[in-house]
């Protein structure tokens, strides 16, 4: 084959013919698009996957926008075989159980729209509890906030997006993540006040740096962890999920730097599971903080603990 256009071509249907969603393109020719909606919905339930219809929506948004699924069924010629092609692609990947989020690249949190791989958690709502505590608790006066174990960066970024005149470092284990963390700055235009270090929690951060922190470490037992679904432990990324043996060796661990890191009066706020309230909050006084609390998230369950580092001035 001479022409180089042919070619192109050519390798083009190699790859498409090839592609491992083949099997759902060829059971969707010839079907309508409401017709492909409702084959989608079985074959995601059939999978294990309860939210099948709300996926199946989302997938089919994602790949007609900016049409509307009604506009498509209404005017097939909103709706190409290219586009029903990359339906199938990330079908597929539904299928295999990938996460949604990662199948589409990105997940709303807060008011931000953060890009999301396998290389990050996705950034969870039970998150914005913390959010939420960290700006009743401070005012807009300017402030350096840390975010140990920051992944997409969701905390940091939602913290500064509400908060002008503050300024933050993500400080990440993976080089991986902060790549993802930098990038979703950027997204965000947010990268001339939020800097990334990687590191071990608070390890590279110098004394008496920090007005507040905040971390959401890994705090699964890795019992519960093996038992999680497929999404979450095949998909995600275990050393942001995976807290030992009992769920609690990163809060000891970065509870040790905190006091160090965070100023006097600065405010220490940490993510946990439903069931550890009291136990971090022990934690908490064990390291010396003072008026530690616990904050519930939208369905009643423990939060955040919160504390902070004692002041010189009593
Ligand atoms: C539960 S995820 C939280 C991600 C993000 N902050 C959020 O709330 O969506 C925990 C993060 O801690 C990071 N991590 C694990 N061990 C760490 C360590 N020793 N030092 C710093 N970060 C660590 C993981 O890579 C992961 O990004």
């Amino acid at each position: 084959m001479s022409d180089p256009f042919e070619k192109m071509v050519a390798d083009a249907r190699t790859v498409f013919e090839a592609s491992a969603s083949k099997p759902l393109r060829d059971a969707w020719a010839g079907l309508s698009l409401p017709q492909i909606r409702a084959d989608l919905i079985e074959r995601l339930s059939a999978a294990g996957i309860e939210e099948a219809g709300s996926d199946t929506r989302f997938l089919l948004a994602h790949v007609l926008a900016p049409a509307s699924y009604a506009d498509a069924v209404a005017d097939p010629a909103l709706c190409s075989w290219q586009q029903m092609s990359w339906l199938a692609d990330l079908a597929w990947q539904r299928l295999d159980r990938r996460p949604l989020s990662q199948v589409l690249g990105s997940q709303p949190f807060w008011t931000l729209d953060l890009q999301v791989t396998e290389d990050v958690l996705t950034p969870r709502a039970d998150s914005e509890t913390l959010v939420e505590l960290v700006l009743e608790k401070c005012g807009p006066a300017v402030a350096n906030l840390a975010d140990l174990g920051t992944g997409s960066g969701a905390l940091l970024l939602a913290l500064l997006s509400e908060r002008t005149q503050w300024t933050g470092t993500g400080v990440d284990i993976s080089a991986a993540a902060l790549d993802v963390a930098g990038q979703n700055a950027r997204r965000c235009g947010l990268d001339d006040r939020a800097h990334f270090v990687e590191g071990s929690w608070g390890a590279a951060l110098a004394p008496e740096s920090v007005d507040i922190l905040v971390s959401n470490p890994p705090y699964i037992r890795t019992d519960v962890w093996r038992e999680l679904a497929p999404e979450v432990r095949r998909f995600e990324p275990r050393r942001a999920l995976d807290g030992g043996p009992d769920g609690l060796r990163d809060y000891r661990a970065l509870l040790a730097d905190a006091v160090r890191i965070v100023r006097p009066g600065g405010l220490v706020a940490v993510e946990i599971g439903y069931d550890q309230g009291e136990v971090v909050a022990d934690l908490f006084d064990q390291a010396g903080l003072v008026e530690t609390g616990v904050k519930r998230d939208l369905a009643g369950h423990d939060r955040v603990v919160f504390g902070a580092v004692v002041s010189t001035n009593g």
